[in-house]
């Protein structure tokens, strides 16, 4: 107001009407703090709903370190180019410094000008608050197109690392349950039904499988994550000669990205690690369900540690899993970051468009989620506590070592399929008369098979049966031992 009335004023001592040109007509941004990088163009600020709609600084300010890095890199670049001296290079650098201490500093409480934008904006307009007008040379030859580019593949490439170091804890603490498990028998499933005997170790080191595939996709996709944005500009490139190469290095990319508009408009990477996030997810999520199950008083397998745990405000005597429910349920926003991805690409026309904006808060969201349900998983790991006698216990009901006596009959020189059926009769018998297959004695199974010696005791031993599983990838102690002697060589344990 105070700034209209001055106006008008000056107005009416210089005797002039408003000439009525477009610079005149510009709103008197009177309530805005700073005007926009683009208000030469424009007649009317802003829609102040429009700025809540469009502006991303709520989420992207995440970025503010990969995107000072950039700038630093790009300023450097500048000085090489000769588009900035010594010191006005120097000058934006110790610019820059200063504004990631100060973000670093403000934390959760850093503001931002309603006309910010997003963090790429907020970072320059406080460059020019603190260095002048020389700020305005630092987005020479760039675009937040490349900018944004660049501090995602910076963000995932830190992140991957992270997420990968992390998967590796919780493969050591699977290991070190597994190496002190070799001899625990328990029944293993399919169909969530009494299969066969298998070893704990066995069954912990099938999770560590699944998540070294989960690791290895992670960090393969460093190697398409290895070329660096900058340079891209907006779409076309830039005009000023900038050595991308000399970026490149400085920020530890080992080359630059082939084609501008590709650059501007790539998201694959996000959907990458997205889809490898969601892999690895689906794998925790089972194994959840697995212990879901586990904890209950139907398998009573293990027990929970109560920190991991939550009572009902209703029922008393309740313990309930709902860290790993929550692995499970959780797992839904992975996917549906996934899904948010491929969506949100499928339909964008070449190069940038602002779409891909919508491409960060699934891509924090997601992340968060994996790295804290791998901190709580690898601590449950280290924490759980396996009801060794009630495994054993559940291995008595169940049939599991009619395979072994099928395979006997094997030995003696019986078809698979015929002794598949032998067995299969002993089972059927068994169940009708309420009684143990190794009830039976040598003459009863003999009437099923003349094969049948008495040395067929022997296939009762659930130890023997898992013995038999030697060779790699099967359950025998030996067979364990010698897959936990290869992965502590790989884990350097
Ligand atoms: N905040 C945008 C994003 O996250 C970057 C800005 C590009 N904006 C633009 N109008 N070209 O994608």
């Amino acid at each position: 107001m105070a700034r209209k009335s001055k106006k008008r004023g000056t107005e009416k001592t210089r005797g002039k009407k408003p000439s009525g040109s477009d610079a005149s007509r510009l709103p008197p941004p009177a309530s805005r703090a700073f005007t926009k990088a683009w208000e030469g163009r424009f007649t009317e600020a802003t829609d102040p709903e429009v700025e809540r709609f469009t502006s991303s600084f709520s989420f992207d300010r995440r970025l503010y370190r990969y995107d000072i890095q950039g700038s630093i890199a790009h300023t450097e670049a500048l000085g090489r180019a000769g588009l900035l001296t010594e010191r006005e290079r120097d000058t934006l650098v110790r610019g820059l410094k200063e504004i990631e201490a100060e973000i670093a500093a403000e934390g959760a409480q850093i503001q931002a000008a309603p006309a910010d934008e997003d963090i790429h904006m907020h970072i320059e307009r406080r460059l020019v608050e603190k260095v002048g007008e020389v700020g305005g040379k630092l987005h020479t030859g760039r675009s937040r197109n490349d900018q944004v580019a660049l501090d995602l593949r910076l963000y995932l490439r830190e992140e991957t690392r992270t997420v990968a170091e992390q998967i590796r804890s919780v493969q050591r603490a699977l290991v070190a349950q597994a190496e002190s498990n070799i001899d625990t028998i328990l029944p293993g499933y399919t169909h969530l039904q009494r299969a066969q005997p298998i070893s704990l170790a066995h069954y912990l080191l099938a999770y560590y499988e699944m998540l070294e595939r989960d690791r290895g996709r992670l960090l393969d996709s460093l190697k398409r994550l290895d070329q660096m944005p900058l340079g891209a500009g907006a779409l076309a490139g830039n005009s000023f000669g900038i050595d991308r190469l000399a970026v490149a290095r400085a920020l530890g990319f080992s080359e630059v990205t082939a084609n501008s508009l590709d650059t501007v408009s790539d998201r694959d990477l996000v959907v990458e690690f997205l889809s490898a996030a969601s892999i690895l997810m689906m794998h925790l999520s089972r194994w959840a369900e697995d212990w879901i199950l586990w904890a209950s008083s139907e398998f009573r397998f293990i027990d929970l540690p109560d920190r991991f745990c939550t009572g009902s405000s209703m029922m008393p005597q309740k313990k309930n899993p709902d860290v790993l429910e929550l692995i499970r349920g959780k797992t839904g926003r992975v996917y549906g970051s996934l899904l948010t991805l491929l969506t949100l690409l499928k339909g964008l026309p070449l190069s940038y468009n602002r779409d891909l904006q919508e491409d960060k808060e699934p891509l924090f969201n997601a992340t968060d989620t994996v790295k804290s349900a791998l901190r709580l998983m690898a601590d449950l790991v280290r924490q759980v506590s396996f009801k060794r006698e009630r495994m054993l216990e559940s291995t008595r009901e169940g049939f599991l070592l009619a395979t072994d006596l099928a395979d006997y009959l094997v030995f003696k020189g019986l078809p698979f399929r015929q002794a598949h059926k032998v067995i299969g009769k002993i089972v059927r018998q068994s169940l009708a008369e309420g009684r143990p297959m190794e009830g039976w004695t040598l003459a009863e199974l003999q009437a099923f098979s003349p094969l049948f010696q008495e040395d067929v005791f022997d296939c009762f031993s659930l130890a023997g049966s898992l013995q038999r599983k030697g060779g790699t990838g099967g359950t025998s102690p030996q067979s364990i031992e010698a897959e936990i002697r290869k992965i502590k060589r790989k884990l350097k344990v």
